[in-house]
């Protein structure tokens, strides 16, 4: 039986982890999950919010299914999540989004791959006071990580036969770090002749993904631009309660939510597992359980198809009662 490693996250983390663990054993596929507590909950006890046990054990596993982890906002520990990404250099962080059955949103035609650079910009958290009034925050941008990701991006869409990569900059303005995003991409790109490449500003990219975003294929992006695009690409096809993630690396991968931890729903049986459970259906197919994978999904699928939905969609049903469908669907 395959060990896997756990990170049941705070506020709906716990809720959404039980359910995609309940669903993954109701298709038949064993798997010894390895539960690693983190976040703010932990401090007290072992005074830091990513104790070693927790990068220890996803060391030995290889392989991670995380759910949210509450960081508190602009002041407080570092986020957890940045910190793992960066303890395994998990590099890559990728967000397929696509419509999916019965989910009615503004457009029937979305399917975009988010690959966003996961370890540095503005996310590897050099800021000072200059003076109690002025803060300041290094952007800082490297040709081997850039190169890296973008390679990343083009084989993806090898592999996944896509036709196009579209690197997303703001380099009109941010002409030195975001020029040399821009300058790797193009680097890589020359050696990708099948693929398609585009360039796109950021801030255009966006006007476009909310007009016609049946234009895009895979997008690579810088860290921030990645983070905000993703969301707004979640947005596009029902919200952050069906939004997927993983962040990969050369040894380790990591598979995650676009979505937090909630804390405006947490404990009341209303989130939505679907992210999560989308999320885990990728890391079966990453560890080769095509089977296993292709059953929970067409459950899922079959779910919603009939109307059974929670209330993030527009639905009535409780995060359980949901659980309970997708199961009983398999
Ligand atoms: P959030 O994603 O937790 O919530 C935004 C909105 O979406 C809320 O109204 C929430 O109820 C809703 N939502 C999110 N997931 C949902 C689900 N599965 N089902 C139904 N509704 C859902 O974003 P927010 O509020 O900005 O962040 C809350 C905390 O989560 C913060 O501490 C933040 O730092 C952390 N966070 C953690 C992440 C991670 O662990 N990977 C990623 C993003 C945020």
């Amino acid at each position: 039986m395959r060990t896997i490693t756990l990170i049941n996250g705070d506020g709906i983390g716990p809720e959404i982890s039980e359910a995609v663990v309940k669903i993954i054993a109701a298709s038949g596929l064993g798997i010894d999950w390895e539960i690693q507590t983190a976040g703010e909950n932990v401090i007290a006890e072992e005074g830091s919010p990513l104790p070693d046990r927790v990068i220890e054990s996803i060391k030995k596993n290889k392989i991670a299914l995380k759910a949210p982890v509450t960081t508190p906002i602009g002041k407080g520990f570092r986020s957890v999540n940045v910190q793992l990404r960066k303890a395994l250099d998990l590099y890559a962080n990728l967000r397929p989004c696509k419509n999916l059955p019965n989910i009615k949103t503004r457009f029937d035609n979305v399917d975009i791959v988010v690959v966003r650079e996961n370890t540095e910009d503005l996310y590897a958290g050099i800021e000072r006071m200059q003076d109690d009034d002025t803060a300041e925050s290094i952007k800082r941008i490297t040709r081997n990580a850039s190169e890296r990701i973008c390679k990343f991006a083009f084989d993806y869409a090898l592999k996944n036969g896509r036709k196009e990569v579209c690197v997303v900059t703001k380099a009109n303005i941010m002409k030195l770090s975001d020029g040399l995003f821009l300058n790797a991409f193009r680097d890589v790109a020359a050696n990708y002749s099948s693929v398609k490449n585009r360039e796109i500003l950021v801030d255009n990219l966006c006007m476009q993904l909310v007009q016609k975003p049946e234009q895009f294929d895979v997008l690579v992006l810088p860290n921030l631009y990645g983070d905000i695009v993703s969301d707004l690409c979640a947005g596009l096809i029902g919200g952050l309660g069906v939004a997927q993630g993983a962040n990969i690396g050369e040894d380790y991968a990591v598979f995650e939510p676009v979505h937090g931890s909630a804390p405006d729903i947490a404990g009341k049986n209303s989130a939505n597992p679907t992210a999560l459970l989308l999320s885990a259906i990728e890391m079966l197919r990453f560890i080769s359980e095509y089977v296993y994978a292709d059953k929970i999904e067409s459950a899922l699928f079959k779910t919603l198809e009939n109307g059974l939905m929670t209330k993030d969609l527009g639905g009535h049903c409780s995060t359980s009662e949901f659980t309970e469908a997708v199961i009983s669907n398999l």
